[in-house]
């Protein structure tokens, strides 16, 4: 099944010059394309919209302030399974808890800085799509 998801590159993965290192790993996977991208600092409007979810959790504030420390890719990435893909690729939220071989599990230090954001479903992925790229059909 074709699916569309909105991956972020965040704050953490672009300073740590890891954003390369990512990319290739999801180009790697067959039949997926990356069909939108942009380098881009993000305000906290849209990443309210992006977070509402957590809106009032403890790690709400800190998670907002990282994620406007600096760019981010975001990008559109499309092809067979790719949410359940990407979240695969990225591993658990906790990089302690992520397997090596995960991109959580080799880069990551801390949970709020976890270098990659992946929508976790159908509705999440469309919702977030029309956040960064309303552009996008
Ligand atoms: P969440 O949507 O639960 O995780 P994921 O990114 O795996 O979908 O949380 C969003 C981000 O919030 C997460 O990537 C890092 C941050 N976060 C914290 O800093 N502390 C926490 O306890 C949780 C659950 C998340
Ligand atoms: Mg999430």
């Amino acid at each position: 099944m074709s699916q569309r998801t909105l991956v972020l590159l965040k704050p953490d993965c672009v300073r740590r010059k890891l954003t390369g290192e990512v990319i290739a790993r999801i180009e790697r996977k067959a039949g997926w394309t990356i069909s939108a991208l942009e380098l881009r600092t993000l305000d906290r409007d849209t990443l309210a919209q992006h977070y509402a979810e957590h809106e009032g959790r403890d790690f709400y504030e800190p998670l907002m302030g990282f994620m406007s420390s600096g760019p981010v890719v975001a990008m559109v990435v499309e092809g067979e399974r790719v949410i359940p893909g990407v979240r695969a690729l990225a591993g658990p939220t906790d990089p302690i808890s992520a397997a090596p071989g995960s991109i959580r599990g080799d880069f990551g230090t801390i949970t709020r800085e976890n270098l990659i954001h992946a929508s976790d479903s159908e509705e999440s992925a469309e919702r977030e799509i029309k956040i960064f790229f309303p552009g996008l059909a």
